[in-house]
């Protein structure tokens, strides 16, 4: 047994201890499984044993879930099983039948079973959980409980959507499962998804305590009379909740998500079945799932590639690790005052700087109310709230720059005062001990980091760092190679971003480098739908079930009106001749001089109400464009749906072409975590892999000659159809992959 201790006490309670070796949080592994299964049969036959408590030896948590590198790079395959009707000897198929198959063996094994929770339990592990009679959970401030497989394409395959369901009710476990909800130990009680919550390491005595004193070795739902909360499909208020959710999901996700559609198909028919036929249908659902487009782009995007780019996977080699300890950020506005919070959590001193005393005390003050948010919803301790503060200086004395170990700079977005800052700050910045290894960064999010560049004394020091807002949120951090940086700048920039706990990306400069590059086009997109003749609400409705987070204009109202006014404006400045002017560009520009600037003054293309409740569509803006098509049919929808997301992945490709960006990983992640692109489809490159690149330059073909060269493929995408690429297949770099 290598993956759990078992040691049995003089009450005969068998402790086995889940700890699988060299790993910091456990996941169920092949073995691990195979070992639980030898616990489940030793309970059946060993007469010593009165009851088992099954706890994990890792601080960390109890178990994470399936091990999904296991389970998809090929140690299941050799397993089949000879009662799946489409004979699928999948890999995800075994690995999932076997779970159900080992969690049922524990869960009828004839002796008690309880489970303590010694923290985070999700997937899988919550999944054995469900399975064992009883559940002690602790009440640690990092212990949560989920079912979270919706959130990578999945939904829950080890008997978590059979025995959810029976436990708290379809209504409710449909809900916790299709959102993927984590609950804290006092929700996890109050939903009835555990039995017992107590003080941190109490769990095993508790679990102990109830196997001696109640020890019911029969799971409910195997008891004669059992009724599932709320009743099952077949009872009326059953029936009436699928209806529900069945809309509810069409409306949520627009059948963007075969994960949720399988789901609530497991969940409607194993209702009606005994539980053992129950997770069967279970596992030919998961199965038909994991052979999803949706499912294989969401996995390898949200779950392998956001591991490999959050260890830093796109770091130059040979350089070695640095670990910053003082940043000194100019401009404390709204960047610079989320930059120096991110800093300061991550344990890094912030000298943040801005004109006056009082403009740098003003970022700290939006600190404090970052802090003060973050205690009162129980997410920091008082201890660290004041910690943080204590490593933010705010001041504008520029020489408390010395010592840095790099410059974040964040002053308003005006080339000559970057320029000026950057000699200010870099007087300082190279003298001192730091002289020799300090970088500089800035957060333009338009201006040329080659052309910024310019005004340092050492260019191969100069980097792009570009947050995206808010920052305490947002993830990514765009990370923009000029043209003289170095490798060593790059890796130290990037040893930055990771020690704040945020996922770089890599790319070159270019205009707008790459996230903006590919999101403008999206609402650019939208402004045309408007100057046709297209109802607002149509467009944003239709944007929203592209399953981007918004419709454009609601997005455009998000971003400021005036801020892509201006970006437009410099656009077509630096373009010359060459700028194609958008339709209703010249209409937002009007709306800007006329005071509505978005939801920032609560007026745009929608009306915001001071006292907060719901936006509606500001009555003037028929005025500019009279609206001509209001009703939705599919094929207007469809076509809509489309513009709105080829505009965005040809912009992609074209990135592709350019070298600002070369990795597919790079490119869907930044797609998702930058600018919230659809996540069913895995990311902006992993859509164009689903379509093929040949259909693909099919649409666009046909949307040119519609709407115009601003779909018209690049030569890449040519080339790749030609041959039959993919971008995954072309530019994946699985090698530096697998050794990140
Ligand atoms: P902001 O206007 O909120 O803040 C700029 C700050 O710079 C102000 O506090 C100003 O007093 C300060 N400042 C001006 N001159 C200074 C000087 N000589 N020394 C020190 N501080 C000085 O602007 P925001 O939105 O924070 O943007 C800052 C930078 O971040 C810009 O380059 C912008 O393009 C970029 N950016 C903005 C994003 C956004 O969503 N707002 C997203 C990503 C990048």
């Amino acid at each position: 047994m290598e993956c759990f201790k078992t040691e049995l006490d003089a009450d005969g309670i068998l402790l086995c201890t889940f700890d699988v070796p060299g790993k910091t949080m456990n996941t169920f592994t092949k073995q691990a499984l195979a070992d639980l299964l030898a616990i489940a049969e030793r309970a059946k036959t060993d007469a010593e044993v009165k009851g088992m408590v099954i706890t994990s030896g890792k601080t960390t948590g109890f178990c994470a879930g399936a091990d999904l590198e296991e389970m998809l790079g090929g140690a299941w395959e050799a397993k089949s099983d000879p009662s799946d009707p489409e004979g699928a000897l999948k890999a995800g198929f075994a690995a999932a039948f076997e779970m159900n198959r080992v969690y049922r063996q524990l869960e009828t094994c004839g002796k008690p079973v309880a489970v303590a929770l010694n923290g985070l339990a999700l997937g899988g592990g919550l999944e054995l959980a469900l399975a064992c009679h009883y559940r002690v959970l602790n009440d640690g401030p990092k212990t949560q409980v989920g079912l979270p497989e919706i959130k990578i394409g999945l939904f829950p395959g080890g008997g978590g959507s059979q025995r959810l369901t029976r436990l708290i009710g379809a209504q409710a476990a449909l809900m916790a499962m299709s959102e993927g909800k984590s609950f804290k130990p006092k929700d996890a009680l109050s939903a009835g998804i555990v039995h017992e919550v107590v003080p941190v390491g109490q769990e095993v005595e508790a679990a102990k305590t109830w196997i001696r004193t109640k020890g019911d070795p029969v799971a409910l739902w195997d008891k004669k009379d059992y009724k599932i909360p709320g009743g099952g499909p077949y009872h009326p208020a059953g029936a009436q909740i699928f209806i529900m959710a069945n809309a509810l999901l069409r409306k949520q996700s627009y059948g963007n998500y075969p994960a949720v559609v399988n789901l609530m198909r497991a969940v409607y028919e194993g209702l009606q079945l005994p539980f053992d036929s129950a997770i069967k249908v279970e596992s030919r659902y998961f199965v038909n799932t994991l052979q999803t487009p949706q499912a294989k782009a969401m996995i390898r995007t949200f779950f392998f590639s956001m591991q490999q780019l959050g260890k830093g996977s796109g770091r130059p080699a040979g350089v070695e690790k640095t670990d910053p300890k003082q940043v000194a950020v100019l401009g404390a506005g709204m960047m610079g005052a989320g930059i120096a919070y991110v800093s300061a959590q991550a344990g890094i001193r912030v000298i943040l700087i801005d004109r006056d005393d009082a403009a740098a005390s003003k970022g700290k003050s939006h600190c404090e109310s970052l802090v003060k948010k973050a205690v009162s919803r129980g997410k920091m301790t008082q201890e660290k709230a004041q910690a943080l503060l204590d490593l933010i200086v705010p001041t504008s004395d520029y020489t408390q720059i010395a010592g840095s170990d790099l410059v974040v700079e964040a002053v308003f977005e005006n080339t000559e005062l970057k320029e000026k800052v950057t000699k200010d700050a870099e007087a300082q910045l190279y003298t001192g001990d730091k002289a020799e290894t300090a970088i500089f960064g800035t957060n333009t999010s338009t201006i040329p980091i080659s052309l910024l560049a310019k005004a340092s004394v050492d260019a191969s020091k100069f980097i792009g760092i570009h947050f995206f807002s808010p920052v305490d949120k947002m993830m990514l951090v765009e990370i923009i190679r000029g043209k003289e940086t170095s490798d060593e700048t790059l890796a130290k920039a990037i040893d930055y971003v990771l020690k704040i706990r945020k996922t770089p990306i890599v790319v070159n400069d270019a205009r707008f480098f790459y996230a903006n590059r590919c999101f403008i086009p999206f609402t650019a997109e939208g402004l045309h739908l408007w100057a046709e003749g297209y109802a607002p609400a149509l467009i944003d409705n239709v944007g929203r079930a592209t399953g981007m987070p918004r419709g454009p204009l609601e997005m455009m109202d998000d971003v400021a009106l005036d801020l892509l006014v201006k970006i437009t404006s410099e656009t077509a400045k630096a373009m010359g001749d060459a700028y194609v002017p958008i339709p209703g560009e010249k209409e937002v520009a009007q709306m800007v001089a006329d005071g509505r600037l978005g939801r920032k003054n609560g007026k745009g293309f929608y009306d915001y109400p001071e006292a907060g409740g719901n936006k509606s569509l500001w009555p003037g803006l028929s005025d500019k464009f009279a609206p001509t098509i209001t009703d939705s049919t599919p094929e207007l929808a469809e076509d809509i749906r489309k513009r709105l997301l080829y505009i965005q992945a040809v912009t992609a490709a074209r990135c592709f072409e350019e070298g600002v960006i070369s990795d597919p990983r790079e490119a869907d992640v930044g797609s998702i975590l930058g600018w919230g692109f659809a996540p069913w489809s895995g990311g902006i490159v992993s859509l164009i892999d689903a379509i093929g690149t040949a259909k693909f330059v099919e649409e666009l073909d046909e949307l040119t000659a519609k709407y115009g060269d601003r779909f018209a493929p690049p030569q890449l995408l040519r080339d790749m159809a030609a041959k039959g690429e993919t971008f995954y297949g072309r530019f994946g770099k699985t090698d530096a992959a697998k050794a990140a």
